[in-house]
């Protein structure tokens, strides 16, 4: 019973240390854009959540999803900013961001892709 509690509690410390060190990676200062509000207001709704177009919105528009493979390497933060700045379908979304903020919002996507989170 007692092992199984501690056991427990220690899943749960080192998820929440892995978490933070996913954040940290992230932001180097905290003036710079939070990608992962942003990604949440402008991209969840059509791509959810975790980028796993498991959205009403997403079936609905054969949203693709972002967490592959092809968006969690070095490059991948580019390859989201190209993509939303040149998709027509993306024209909308693309005007309200700014470059700064859309290549915050990159690094997250590649999160979503890297295997365990990192
Ligand atoms: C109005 C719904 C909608 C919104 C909002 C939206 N997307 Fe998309 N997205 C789509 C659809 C539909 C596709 C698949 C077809 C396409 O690429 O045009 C897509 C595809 C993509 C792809 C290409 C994925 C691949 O490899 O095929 C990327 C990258 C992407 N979106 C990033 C974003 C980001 C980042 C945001 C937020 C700034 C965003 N999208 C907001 C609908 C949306």
């Amino acid at each position: 019973m007692r092992a199984r509690f501690s056991m427990r509690s220690w899943t749960a410390a080192a998820s929440a240390v892995a978490l933070l060190a996913a954040l940290g990676a992230g932001s180097v200062s905290a003036a710079e854009p939070d990608g992962k509000a942003l990604y949440t207001s402008n991209c969840a709704k059509c791509h959810g959540d975790q980028g796993k177009a498991d959205s009403p919105m997403a079936k609905k528009m054969n949203v693709h999803p972002l967490d592959v493979p092809e968006l969690a390497g070095a490059d991948g933060a580019s390859l989201v900013v190209k993509h939303v700045r040149e998709d027509k379908k993306h024209q909308m979304v693309s005007k309200k961001v700014s470059d700064e903020e859309l290549q915050a919002i990159g690094e997250f996507v590649r999160t979503l892709a890297a295997p365990s989170g990192s």
